[in-house]
């Protein structure tokens, strides 16, 4: 992965962001030194990806202590003012359980920490959450990649962007695939485009020209087509939360993919780190679905190719059940059904560290 596409740095002043929203067409960073303006990057997607939102809103929190203590007066205001701010972060955006899990660590952090301590507390837990999370995206990639142990030609399609862009490292389900593609073990990764917002054909498939992976960009209607004519191994896809019981929420269109897959009798696959689960959930019924504003269905690059007041639906996520996904890759290995048991006994491995 090139440098100029890393999806956030941290300057030491400010939180670097590589503006999305603008992909391929222009390189455009923002430095924000305000916690506001990482939340509102998040909320337009021009950071996005769950694991990348859930360490900018890690970042977004030491900012939020340093707006707090600007602020003056004492440390209880301060403490006021700063969970004020985490608050109006994590409500960026309902759906990827990543960017609650950090804000959570982040308050938990500033709750265990002397006033002088705070923000060096803060910081040391922002960046160990995203060198996890680069350490994580390894692992997923060397875990998924044993699932083709031995094989080669590998045809693999995926769904919106699961990249460097989308974590702090070279991908969930991305990760996969460069892992396989270092072995040589890749023919093709066909990439959804992913309308409305295009994330596969913007990001993943310039994510995969820049890494030199074989690959092939399809309309999203293709993908039964693609799944009958072109011989595919699997489809692996990422998450934005995963419930106790294993059902999934990725982006619109995933679901379709799960389905079309279970005809074509291709496995299934889900790769996403510990941060991406929620074990306080029973099933994919609790988990909110984020409806984004009916212009992004209605025009494109701000051209309108549907009537301008046409009602419209525009759910940003959906779910896939449990029974559509064959096994859900993670750093500690690929858990499999049934998930009820599989996802508990991975909570009490992490528990147990
Ligand atoms: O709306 P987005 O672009 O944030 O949606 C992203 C996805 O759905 C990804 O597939 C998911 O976050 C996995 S990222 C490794």
């Amino acid at each position: 992965m090139k440098d100029t596409l890393r999806s956030l740095t941290w300057t030491g002043k400010a939180l670097r962001l590589l503006d999305q929203t603008l992909l391929p067409e222009q390189l455009v960073y923002w430095d924000c030194t305000e916690s506001r303006q990482v939340a509102d990057a998040i909320r337009i997607l021009a950071v996005r990806g769950a694991p990348a939102i859930g360490v900018a809103a890690a970042y977004a929190c030491v900012l939020a202590l340093r707006e707090a203590q600007k602020g003056g007066g004492d440390w209880a205001a301060i403490s006021s003012r700063f969970h004020d701010a985490c608050t109006y972060i994590d409500q960026a955006r309902p759906t990827a359980v990543n960017l609650s899990w950090a804000v959570r660590q982040m308050r938990d952090v500033f709750a265990a920490s002397a006033p002088e301590m705070a923000e060096e507390n803060l910081l040391a837990r922002a960046q160990a959450i995203e060198e996890e999370d680069r350490a994580t995206c390894r692992r997923i990639g060397e875990n998924g990649a044993a699932l083709f142990a031995g094989r080669t030609g590998l045809n693999l399609l995926t769904h919106c962007n699961t990249g460097a862009l989308a974590t702090a490292g070279i991908g969930t389900a991305f990760g996969v695939f460069v892992t396989l593609a270092e072995r040589g073990q890749i023919r093709c990764v066909y990439a959804d485009e992913t309308r409305p917002l295009l994330q596969g054909a913007r990001l993943t498939a310039t994510e995969l020209m820049e890494d030199s992976i074989p690959c092939c960009l399809i309309a999203d209607t293709m993908s039964a087509a693609v799944m009958r004519d072109r011989r595919i191994d699997a489809v692996i896809v990422g998450a934005d939360r995963i419930a106790a019981n294993g059902d999934t929420a990725n982006k619109i269109g995933t679901y379709s993919l799960a389905v079309l897959a279970a005809y074509h009798h291709i496995p299934f696959y889900i790769a996403a780190p510990f941060s991406t689960f929620d074990f306080t959930i029973q099933s994919g019924k609790d988990i909110v679905i984020e409806e984004r504003d009916a212009d992004e269905v209605r025009r494109f690059g701000g051209v309108y190719t549907a009537p301008r007041r046409v009602p419209v639906y525009n759910p940003a996520f959906d779910v896939t059940p449990a029974e559509l996904i064959r096994g859900i890759i993670t750093e500690r290995g690929v858990l499999t059904p049934p998930f009820a048991d599989s996802i508990s006994q991975y909570e009490r491995s992490l528990s147990n560290e």
